[in-house]
């Protein structure tokens, strides 16, 4: 990777903006659950920090309509728990496209703009929003890995504009230890791709079709595919119009001899909620009224012996609605295997990081990724589009 680098740069009294990925978890009352994503990003945050720079972060949470701020939205729990994390302040700063002057940050003093989705033009990457969105700084950081498979108006459009563009230390870290991992990855190699939707992770699946030995699919995908192969699934989460597309998947699986393992048994109940009674069915025998929340035992110890033998396993996203600890069983079971398993372990996504930290094995996986859908593209082979304006920069 040809990019210029954050440690090259000199930062004294400058308008440094760093683009984080502090998309995470919250609940309901809006604490933050998992902050991996916040503390992996203290690094390039020291570092402007003690080069004096007047630094700003920005970041999205979730997916906010453009235009409105609504107070779930807002980035104030980063806030929090940043200057938790720093030991001191963090102001948040609102409206920052056209009321803020960065030359008001003290140097070696950081502040955070508002959750940058809110913006409008971001998600369209509109030139217009980025050019004003560059003026603000002399130096632009991109540090955020989990959002570089998108090209938005603070991931991509901004780079094009800056002054000077660079790669912050957590995005180079997590390149270059994801490309060692993958560019020979031991075999058998597992991918465990799980969710509530087919529809946002189908490219993914299909190229991994291509590449991996075994194709791991839970959650609301999972029940796609069972439906594919013919089975009923009751009123449970899926995606009736992609049916033929995940026919298309186990097809390409099959015919060069790999698979994608259909659960065979899988716990079912009547609602979805913290309090329901989780029952065990044969994949089978799923009523009208059922809705599959996790798999059953059999099958996930099925999937346990595979991980047991796999060479390299990339995961992303729980087999189950794990919260809740009824069907959290077959999460577990796949993530003690992926612990115990001798095979050279990625995970990644913001719920795998969640049931990592509620299942205690961080350290018996290898690499923890803080993308999600970054990694899964990485894995596929696709440029990243912030990644590849950072190389244009560098070569220009
Ligand atoms: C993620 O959580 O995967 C990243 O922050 C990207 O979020 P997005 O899928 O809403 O673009
Ligand atoms: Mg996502």
């Amino acid at each position: 990777m040809n990019v210029f680098r954050m440690t090259e740069l000199d930062f004294a009294g400058k308008r440094v903006l760093i683009r984080e990925d502090f998309n995470v978890p919250l609940d309901e009352k809006g604490n933050i659950t998992e902050d991996t994503r916040i503390r992996a990003a203290l690094p390039g945050i020291w570092h402007a920090l003690k080069a004096q720079a007047r630094l700003m972060l920005t970041s999205h949470l979730g997916r906010p309509t453009e235009g409105e701020l609504k107070p779930e939205d807002s980035l104030a729990p980063v806030a929090k728990r940043l200057s938790e994390l720093l030991g001191m302040e963090v102001p948040l700063v609102q409206n920052w496209i056209s009321d803020f002057d960065p030359m008001t940050i003290v140097p070696g003093k950081v502040v955070l703009l508002e959750n940058c989705r809110v913006n409008k033009g971001e998600k369209k990457n509109s030139d217009e929003l980025a050019q004003k969105m560059a003026r603000l700084c002399d130096v632009f950081v991109m540090d955020a890995f989990g959002t570089s498979h998108r090209a938005e108006a603070t991931t991509h459009g901004i780079a094009k504009f800056a002054p000077i563009a660079c790669a912050g230390p957590l995005l180079a870290a997590e390149l270059d230890a994801l490309g060692k991992a993958l560019a020979h990855p031991a075999r058998p190699l597992v991918a465990i791709v799980a969710g509530s939707k087919v529809s946002t992770k189908l490219t993914i699946l299909k190229t991994l079709a291509g590449k991996v030995d075994n194709l791991i699919v839970g959650g609301g995908i999972a029940n796609t595919f069972l439906l594919a192969s013919g089975l009923k699934i009751g009123k449970s989460l899926a995606e009736a119009d992609l049916v033929n597309e995940a026919k298309v998947i186990m097809d390409m699986m099959a015919a060069r001899g790999a698979s994608v393992p259909i659960p065979i048994d899988v716990v079912c109940a009547k609602e979805f909620a913290a309090t329901a009674t989780a029952t065990v069915k044969n994949a089978r025998e799923v009523a009208g009224d059922d809705m599959i929340l996790d798999i059953g035992p059999q099958s996930a110890k099925q999937l346990a012996a595979l991980l047991g033998k796999a060479g390299t396993i990339v995961w992303n996203g729980p087999v189950g609605v794990f919260e809740f600890d009824q069907f959290g069983k077959g999460t577990e079971t796949v993530a003690r295997a992926i612990a115990a398993s001798p095979a050279f372990s990625i995970a990644g996504g913001g719920d795998t990081l969640a049931a990592i930290a509620k299942y205690r094995i961080a350290d018996q996986i290898s690499y923890i990724s803080t993308g999600g859908g970054a990694f899964l593209e990485f894995l596929e082979g696709k440029k990243l589009p912030a990644v590849e304006i950072l190389e244009q920069r560098a070569a220009r």
